[in-house]
């Protein structure tokens, strides 16, 4: 997650007013981006090459509305092998990012007041996105990343009985912002043939995929259920460069011609359209997998070192998952171990940490708990940090059974 306004020790290089979040010397395990050290800068200078050599003028021309067609392809390609999905370029229209592509559904799918049916914690910008849509998140179940197909179908029906429309259920079943966890292949089948029955359409949003740290993740939503009533979000930001800002809606047919046709993209062309060609170079070219490898070994240790340091702090008051992949782990807080504290002591012991608040779909629902990313800083930084951490939650626990 990006945190507007906020530095970190990120160390990326580069004058100041260039990047959203500048470096500092703080450890901050806040922010959910790539690595500025595993950002792969000569790649995709050598496919940017690539591309304008191959398309020439046309690579700097507008592009075509929906996304250049070898980056359709290449998008379409590269996510349904990695989700066992079966679509094609017909299917894929190309947008500048996840969140571009959040923006683009809550316009084309959203009513005002409508509801959206989220996970009890989510991605506290897209929560953000939504109200700024006016369309109002409705968190299902009693878990914080895995609601039910039973719980799903209740939420649906009483919002319905009230009178009130659901736009879409905004979803993320794969290393889960801010949670990490992962819904299994059966919680997938259950919540997609609810959401089919009760006639919602499911918006999947999976940037994490492909940084699993052993074997690969269930199918995805998207490959799950038929297209169109499941479209599916997805993102080059985490497993490239969030500065390509390219991603992509999977969607059918139908909602590729649909976009197509809108007058952003009749005025602007593709809004990617230099990135999505080098994208599609490098998508289809051998170093992407191993660059992929690479990151999965990188983070996997990033993760370990975090976790291995926090250790002496578990127990019943803070307890957390192990996540298989992507950048996050949940500190839940019981016994009276408020998120405030233990963020307040860490960052006076310098390492800053998020409150889990702003991740809630409802305020104040679901307990005490502080989102920790463990995505900007080496191994050694983080075991730096995750003592730092350890140290604020063991002091938070005592202080509380002192009181
Ligand atoms: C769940 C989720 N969706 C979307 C995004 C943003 O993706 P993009 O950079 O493609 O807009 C993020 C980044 O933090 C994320 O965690």
């Amino acid at each position: 997650m990006a945190a507007p306004n906020r530095r970190t020790a990120c160390a990326i290089g580069g004058a100041p007013g260039i990047v959203q979040v500048e470096s500092d010397d703080g450890l901050d395990l806040r922010v959910g981006q790539p690595a500025p050290a595993l950002l792969p800068t000569d790649l995709v200078a050598r496919h940017q090459a690539v591309a304008l050599d191959r398309y020439g003028p046309a690579a700097l021309a507008y592009g075509a509305n929906a996304g250049p067609t070898p980056a359709r392809e290449a998008l379409a390609a590269w996510t349904a092998g990695a989700e066992d999905g079966h679509w094609t370029a017909r299917d894929v229209f190309v947008t500048a990012g996840a969140s571009h592509a959040l923006a683009l559904l809550c316009e084309e799918l959203g009513t005002p007041d409508a509801r959206v049916l989220v996970q009890r914690a989510s991605y506290s910008v897209a929560l953000d996105l939504l109200r700024r849509h006016q369309l109002r998140p409705l968190p299902v179940g009693t878990d914080d990343c895995v609601p039910t197909a039973a719980e799903f179908t209740a939420a649906a029906r009483a919002a319905r009985r009230a009178g009130e429309r659901i736009a879409f259920a905004y979803l993320q079943p794969t290393f889960h912002n801010p949670t990490g966890r992962t819904w299994t292949t059966a919680q997938r089948r259950a919540v997609v043939e609810a959401c089919a029955d009760l006639g919602v359409t499911i918006v999947e949003d999976d940037p994490y995929r492909e940084l699993h740290f052993g074997d690969p993740p269930p199918p995805s939503l998207t490959a799950l259920g038929s297209l169109g009533p499941v479209i599916g979000v997805r993102t080059l930001s985490k497993v490239l460069a969030p500065g390509l800002r390219v991603g992509c809606l999977v969607g059918g047919a139908a909602l590729r011609a649909r976009l197509e046709r809108a007058p952003l993209f009749a005025s602007g062309g593709g809004m990617a359209h230099i990135g999505a060609l080098a994208a599609a170079s490098l998508l289809t070219s051998p170093e992407f997998p191993a660059h992929l490898q690479h990151l999965r070994v990188e983070y996997r240790e990033r993760r370990d070192a975090l976790l291995g340091a926090l250790t002496p702090a578990a127990g019943a008051e803070a307890r957390w998952e192990r996540p298989g992949g992507g950048f996050f782990v949940w500190l839940r807080l019981s016994g009276g171990v408020l998120a405030d504290t233990v963020e307040k002591l860490s960052a006076r012991y310098g390492a800053h940490v998020l409150h889990g608040g702003p991740f809630r779909a409802r305020l104040g629902d679901g307990g005490q708990a502080v989102r920790v990313s463990y995505s900007m800083h080496s191994a050694p930084t983080l075991a730096t940090a995750g003592q730092t951490l350890a140290r604020a939650i063991t002091e938070a626990s005592g202080r509380n059974r002192n009181r």
